[in-house]
C-alpha cells in the first residue's frame, strides 16, 4: 500500500514544504510504509487515476496547497487523503475570514482591518495610515490576507513605517490584514486526530533570537528557542490547548492543523491564525511537539495515513 507526500508545489512556501516532504517521508519509511514523493504538476490527475495510491498527504504549503485546491482535485479522484477537505481549508487560509469565524466561536482574536490593495491605492498611503493608528493604535502587524511562513508579515511600530510594510504584504496578494499587534508569549498547539478525536499536542513556546519570528527564524536551525511545553502556568497551558481545539473544530478542520497564539501579561490567550499543511520541517513546532508527546512522528503520521485510508 503506497502513501503518496504531495511536496513542492507553486507557491513561496515551495521550499519549506520540499523539506516537510522529505522529512515525513522518511518518518513513514522508517515505519515501513512505501512512500513516494511528488510534486503537483497538470498530470497529477491522470496520474492519480492511472496508478491510485492508498493514501494522499498533501504537505503543500501556502496557496494551492493550504487553500483548499489541491483537495478538491483529490477529492474529484476519490483518493482518500490526510488532512482538512477543501471548503474547511478555503476558511482557514484566509485570515481575516478565519479570525471572523473563530470570534463568532467565542475566541479571543485581535482587532484588525482587512484592506485589499485597490482600496490602498485609491485611498492613498497618507489617509490610510491615519485612519489605522486612529482605529488600531500601535504597534501593529501587517500580513497578506492569505500567505505563511511570515512572508510578508511586518510589525509596525511607527507610523512612517506602515506603507512599506503595506507595500511587502500586497507583494504576496492583493489583500492586507492589518492587525493590532499584542505584545505577549508566542505560542503554537499542534492538534491531530487518528480517530479518537481531536487531540492537542504539547503547546510550544517560540522565542526567536531577533524577537521576531520571520522567515529566518523560522528555517534556520538554531535561531529560534523552543520550549516543550511553553513556560505557562498548567491553567494557562490548558488554555492554549482548549483555544485550539475549539479553533480545530469551529473551522470544521480534520486530521490536523496547527493553531498559533499570543499569550498576553493578563493571561488572555490571543488567536492569530490556523495552519492546515503545518510545518513539518527539522525546525517546525508540529515535530517538536510530537517527539516531546509519547508518539513519533512516523507513528502519528502512520496513524493519519490508516484513519484516512480505512
Ligand atoms: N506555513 C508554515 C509551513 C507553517 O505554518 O509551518
Ligand atoms: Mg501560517
Amino acid at each position: 500500500e503506497r502513501v503518496l507526500v504531495l511536496a513542492g508545489g507553486l507557491s513561496h512556501e515551495r521550499d519549506v514544504s520540499l523539506r516537510s516532504g522529505r522529512r515525513v517521508a522518511e518518518a513513514l519509511r522508517d515505519r515501513g510504509f512505501e512512500v513516494e514523493v511528488r510534486d503537483v504538476d497538470s498530470t497529477l490527475l491522470a496520474s492519480l487515476r492511472d496508478d491510485p495510491p492508498a493514501c494522499v498527504l498533501p504537505l503543500l504549503h501556502g496557496a494551492t496547497g493550504e487553500d483548499g485546491a489541491i483537495r478538491e482535485v483529490l477529492e474529484l479522484a476519490g483518493i482518500p487523503y490526510v488532512g482538512s477537505g477543501p471548503a474547511a481549508c478555503r476558511v482557514a487560509f484566509d485570515k481575516p475570514v478565519a479570525k471572523t469565524v473563530v470570534a463568532a466561536a467565542g475566541l479571543a482574536t485581535p482587532e484588525c482591518v482587512v484592506l485589499p490593495h485597490e482600496t490602498f491605492r485609491e485611498l492613498g498611503a497618507a489617509a490610510v495610515m491615519e485612519a489605522m493608528a486612529e482605529r488600531l493604535g500601535l504597534p501593529l502587524i501587517v500580513k497578506p490576507a492569505r500567505g505563511g511562513s511570515a512572508l510578508g508579515c511586518t510589525v509596525v511600530r511607527s507610523v512612517a513605517d506602515l506603507p512599506s510594510a503595506m507595500i511587502d504584504a500586497f507583494a504576496y496578494g492583493d489583500v492586507a490584514l492589518v492587525e493590532r499587534f499584542v505584545q505577549g508569549e508566542e505560542v503554537a498547539v499542534g492538534v491531530y486526530d487518528d480517530g479518537d478525536g481531536p487531540r492537542a499536542l504539547p503547546v510550544v513556546g517560540i522565542v526567536p533570537d531577533g524577537g521576531v519570528y520571520d522567515y529566518t527564524a523560522r528555517y534556520t536551525a538554531g535561531s529560534t528557542e523552543f520550549t516543550v511545553p511553553a513556560r505557562l502556568s498548567e491553567e494557562l497551558t490548558a488554555a492554549c490547548a482548549d483555544v485550539a481545539l475549539r479553533a480545530h473544530e469551529a473551522l470544521g478542520l480534520r486530521d490536523l492543523s496547527r493553531t498559533d497564539l499570543i499569550v498576553d501579561a493578563e493571561g488572555t490567550v490571543w488567536f492569530l491564525e490556523v495552519n492546515v499543511a503545518p510545518g513539518m520541517t527539522e525546525t517546525s513546532i508540529v515535530p517538536l511537539a510530537v517527539e516531546a508527546s509519547d508518539v513519533e512522528l512516523g507513528e502519528l503520521f502512520g496513524r493519519l495515513v490508516r484513519a484516512a485510508a480505512s
